[in-house]
């Protein structure tokens, strides 16, 4: 039986009318690809999260002189955040690029890890997609990765 994969997503061709919330997000997610160390691709990736408490954390990508070596700015936040800040579960995740013409969307990899964050916290994450102009806005990594791997 054929069956069919849907989801709805926000969009906001500019960022002005995004909530202040996901805003602010964003500008710290900008702040974070400044942390990037990105010599070989010169694609800085910054990625910050809101936390339930309120507090924000922030990851950047990290390359190596050995490329698979290198870890993107998303599961940089997200392994740190489960190790240092587990029991404070991650409200929402915005995600930037310098670079940034186009909207920054997580490579596969890191949907998996966000969307195994999100069930071992049981409370979903929103993930704010950002560019230098526009966003696109899911209100769960269910949305961005069907059929997850577990294990
Ligand atoms: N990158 C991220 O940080 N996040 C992603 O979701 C995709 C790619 C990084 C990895 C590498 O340092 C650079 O962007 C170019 O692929």
């Amino acid at each position: 039986m054929e069956k069919e994969f849907a989801f709805d997503y926000e969009h906001y061709s500019t960022l002005k009318d995004m909530p202040e919330a996901d805003r602010q997000l964003v500008e710290s997610a900008r702040q974070a690809c400044r942390t990037a160390y990105a010599p070989y691709s010169n694609f800085h990736v910054g990625a910050a999260a809101l936390l339930e408490s309120g507090r924000v954390v922030t990851g950047s990508n990290q390359e190596s002189e050995v490329f698979p070596a290198g870890v993107c700015a998303e599961r940089c936040l997200l392994f740190d955040h489960q190790a240092h800040a587990a029991a404070d579960p991650i409200v929402a995740l915005a995600v930037t690029s310098d670079p940034a013409a186009r909207e920054c969307y997580p490579c596969g990899m890191c949907r998996q890890v966000i969307a195994d964050t999100e069930r071992r916290q049981g409370r979903p994450i929103r993930i704010i997609m950002a560019g230098q102009t526009s966003a696109t806005v899911v209100d769960s990594a269910l949305r961005l990765l069907p059929f997850t791997f577990k294990l």
